[in-house]
């Protein structure tokens, strides 16, 4: 079996963090989305992995490089431009050949693994397997009708009516079957190749479709809240491991991870879960439950709650900062001097929600 893993898009929704890096590569809980994606692909048994990869390719391939860290055989996948996600599947069918194979959406995260759906998949007669979920707001994904025995009636792509409140996961199991569907594909109005309506024309051919409601965490980290809400998730399952200092006037109470080379003092105060990578110097600072503090960042007479701080950035400010997505390189400082008030220096379509 192989994987795909779709890793292009421009990230809109993401400004300005997709300005600099891609969406698939934002951390939550100090790790790329993408990681926890191909780790589990490796977990899972699968050596073979295309990337589909677009404006952000360098990025990419510099973060994730030939596989080998991860144990995996990677092929990178060049897509034009952001044409859906048929239109990347329809791109792999050289490398997928006549395997089955699993496509996986590279900013959708998951907590548990594909392990089991790999092997069920292999060893079935389906056609394609889908994942599905009850969410709040169907209009916003591809949506499965499904009769009283479970079975997909129909799918439709962000209905403005939908039929039911079960989304298509971003995780999606095919037979080679799928490119003849792929080639026979309109696009959208969005101008997309609908992988959703490629599922729906197998489903039309009498094509076995199997689809199972999952009942975990799964989050599209499309927008920064969701971002934020994937990171709490993850930290909801982190175990303490200290590899840095914490002098003794430091409190900690609850989960915690630090990294190397990580110094935490002068009367500091940690309540987990949260996470802090290494070479960070954080002195008189309260760093609450949720945070999630990247590589080589200065916390100074702070104070942060259910953040995520990104590697090399400065914050000695004594105004409380919370629910905050701050990348990489940031400074946020005390301003001290006259003339008095918020001076900020900010950069294209940043967000500042000021007390
Ligand atoms: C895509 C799919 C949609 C699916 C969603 C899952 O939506 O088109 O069917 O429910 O991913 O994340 P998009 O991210 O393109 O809006």
């Amino acid at each position: 079996m192989k994987a795909v893993v779709l890793s292009g898009g421009s990230g809109t929704r993401l400004r300005p963090f997709t300005f600099t890096q891609a969406k698939q590569l934002i951390p939550v809980a100090n790790k790329p989305i993408l990681f926890y994606l191909l780790e589990d692909i490796k977990i899972s048994g699968i050596d073979d992995v295309a990337i589909i990869v677009g404006e952000t390719r360098e990025e990419v391939k510099e973060k994730v490089g030939d596989g080998s860290k991860f144990g995996l055989n990677i092929t990178y996948v060049e897509q034009d431009a952001p044409r859906g996600i048929a239109h990347a599947v329809k791109l792999t069918r050289d490398f997928v050949k006549d395997e089955p194979f699993v496509v996986i959406l590279g900013d959708n995260l998951l907590n548990y693994s594909i392990k089991e759906l790999v092997r069920e998949f292999e060893e079935s007669n389906h056609d394609a397997h889908i994942l599905l979920t009850r969410v709040k707001n169907p209009e916003r994904f591809g949506v499965a009708e499904l009769d009283t025995d479970g079975n997909v009636l129909n799918l439709v792509e962000k209905p403005k009516k939908p039929k039911s409140d079960l989304a298509l996961v971003g995780i999606y199991f095919f037979r080679k079957m799928v490119f003849e569907m792929i080639d026979q594909l309109k696009y959208s109005w969005r101008n997309e190749l609908e992988i959703t309506d490629a599922i729906d024309m197998l489903l039309k051919n009498k094509y076995k479709v199997k689809a199972d409601i999952i009942t975990g965490w799964w989050k599209d980290t499309g927008k920064p809240e969701d971002i934020l809400d994937a990171n709490h998730l993850v930290l909801d399952l982190i175990k303490t491991d200290i590899q840095g200092t914490v002098t003794k006037d430091t409190t900690v109470k609850g989960r915690v991870r630090i990294g190397k080379n990580t110094t935490i003092s002068k009367n500091s105060y940690l309540i987990g879960p949260l996470i802090i990578g290494e070479n960070c110097t954080i002195e008189n600072a309260f760093v609450g439950s949720y945070c999630a503090i990247g590589d080589n960042c200065t916390l100074k007479n702070c104070e942060l709650e259910s953040s995520i701080i990104m590697q090399g950035t400065k914050i000695e400010c004594r105004k409380k900062l919370t629910n905050c997505l701050i990348g990489t390189d940031c400074e946020i400082l005390d301003s001290d001097h006259y003339p008095k008030g918020n001076k900020l220096i900010i950069g294209k379509q940043s967000k500042l929600f000021l007390e």
